[in-house]
């Protein structure tokens, strides 16, 4: 039987952290605050924000929401960003993913100031963690390593499986994981013999977007298995990309869906605001 990841548990952990640090600043004058920017109405993304609001009450952060219509322009997006990037008492900018087709999200994240980018989307910001000198943490691979600490397993020497590449999860994952010298392999779409490669990792992280794809037979027994996926199973129910019921039992540490990965993200998007905020003073 598997140890079970609690991600709750972490966030918490993290987030006190994070509150009782915010609480220090306050008494120093010092307030942190976070923009968050929506356009249009895609209901996922209206409860991501809406969790990012509730977070950022909940460590002591101020929050600004700017919701804007689903016909908003590029340029219009851009003077909203601008502003932002020119108003101190911002700290850090989440542009909610994905934009309304007619809008370039590339167009709009590069044009974040990248001290305020939090969500380590910048080129910039990649390319620092590309080199092992980042202020900001990418949110969800940073979430996946806090839980491998928590479980107290060593990465360095170990096989380390990533599967999916995107840049946003599989990519600095991998990243991540190599800079605390694990053995890394990226697998995607066009790897031959995934479930071999699989079930020889110490560490696996499925970020594929696949329900349920790994099952018992990827996993190398008492492996640390994270799962990175937000599906929805035959029955419309919430799952990953892992079929816990059929790995717990083989796993030596398992994340739920819900309850691993997912509030880790957020959690990380406060540390990296609180970063954002004590750089911008000039503390640290
Ligand atoms: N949409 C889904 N996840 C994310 C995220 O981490 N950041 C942003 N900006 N948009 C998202």
């Amino acid at each position: 039987m598997s140890k079970i990841i609690d991600g709750k548990q972490v966030s918490a952990d993290v987030k006190a952290r994070i509150a009782k640090e915010t609480a220090e600043l306050k008494t120093k004058g010092i307030e942190v605050g976070l923009a968050v920017v929506i356009v249009g109405e895609d209901p996922a993304s209206q409860v991501y924000v809406r969790n990012k609001e509730k977070a950022c009450e909940a460590v002591g952060f101020n929050s600004y929401k700017y919701a804007l219509p689903e016909q908003t322009t590029e340029s219009e997006l851009l003077e909203l960003v601008d502003k932002l990037n020119n108003d101190p008492k911002v700290n850090g900018i989440l542009v909610q993913l994905p934009l309304p087709k007619h809008l370039n999200d590339k167009v709009i994240i590069d044009n974040i100031k990248y001290e305020k980018d939090v969500d380590a989307f910048h080129p910039v910001n990649v390319g620092k963690i590309m080199i092992g000198d980042y202020s900001f943490l990418p949110c969800t691979p940073a979430g996946v390593m806090e839980l491998i600490h928590s479980t107290g397993v060593e990465v360095a020497g170990k096989q380390c499986v990533v599967i999916g590449r995107s840049n946003i999860v599989g990519k600095p994952m991998a990243m991540l994981l190599l800079h605390e010298s694990g053995t890394v392999t990226i697998c995607h779409s066009k790897t031959k013999n995934l479930k071999e490669i699989c079930a020889d990792a110490d560490i696996l992280v499925a970020a594929v977007g696949r329900a349920k794809m790994v099952t018992a037979d990827y996993i190398k027994p008492g492996a640390v298995v994270i799962d990175v996926g937000m599906n929805r199973d035959e029955n419309g129910k919430l799952c990953g990309d892992v079929d816990f019921e059929d790995c717990k039992d083989k796993a030596g540490y398992i994340t739920p869906v819900p309850g691993g990965v997912g509030p880790m993200t957020i959690a990380m998007l406060m540390q990296n605001t609180l970063t954002a905020a004590k750089q911008q003073q000039c503390i640290e």
